[in-house]
């Protein structure tokens, strides 16, 4: 089945913290990983909408695909924006300064993050979403959905307010993910 955020990734290597039009094109960002502090931050709003913004994407995107992962996150590239690319099948979209603005149901589904590779948890959140955000332009746009893209909307939006899908767990898993974290940062002992 598949899951938000497949594994892979790693890296944690610095990079260009700008949203800037001077990276090669089809650039393959490292991922950061779980406990970098750029996951635990608060995003600011994307302002500068167009053409850097496009580049983003695009490189985003690529390196969403390359991962293999169903959503990527800006502060998961080291960048502290609010903004994500996703695509769950049907087609990328994008979201800049996304809000929640609707939620109905709650469904459980096994979860995981490119930024917190090699480990899968059930998790239960909202079913149905509806988010408002901002195109590439700048123009207003919506999206909804439920199960799988009710869920990656939350989990996406989650990590522009520095929340990672461990806050979602009780505390009892949530402490032995975090011993496990420290013993084997990468979950390389526990991919096949
Ligand atoms: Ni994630």
């Amino acid at each position: 089945m598949t899951v938000i955020c497949v594994l892979e990734g790693g890296g944690g290597q610095s990079i260009d913290t700008s949203i800037s039009v001077t990276l090669p094109p089809m650039a393959i960002y490292p991922i950061r990983t779980f406990p970098d502090p750029v996951l635990a931050m608060h995003a600011s709003d994307v302002t500068d909408f167009g053409d850097p913004l496009r580049k983003l994407a695009d490189d985003m995107l690529e390196t969403m695909y390359d991962a293999p992962g169903v959503g990527l996150a800006a502060p998961q590239i080291g960048i502290s924006k609010r903004f994500f690319v996703a695509d769950i099948g049907e087609g990328p979209f994008v979201m800049a300064n996304p809000e929640i603005v609707e939620t109905h149901g709650k469904w459980k589904y096994e979860e995981g993050c490119l930024s917190v590779p090699g480990r899968y948890w059930m998790i239960k959140r909202s079913d149905y979403v509806r988010a408002v955000g901002r195109d590439l332009e700048g123009n207003t746009v919506e999206f909804e959905g439920d199960e799988l893209m009710g869920r990656l909307l939350q989990h996406e939006i989650d990590h522009l307010h520095g929340t990672l899908l461990l806050a979602h767990l009780s505390s009892r898993v949530r402490n032995q993910a975090l011993k496990e974290l420290r013993e084997d940062p990468l979950g390389v002992r526990r991919v096949p």
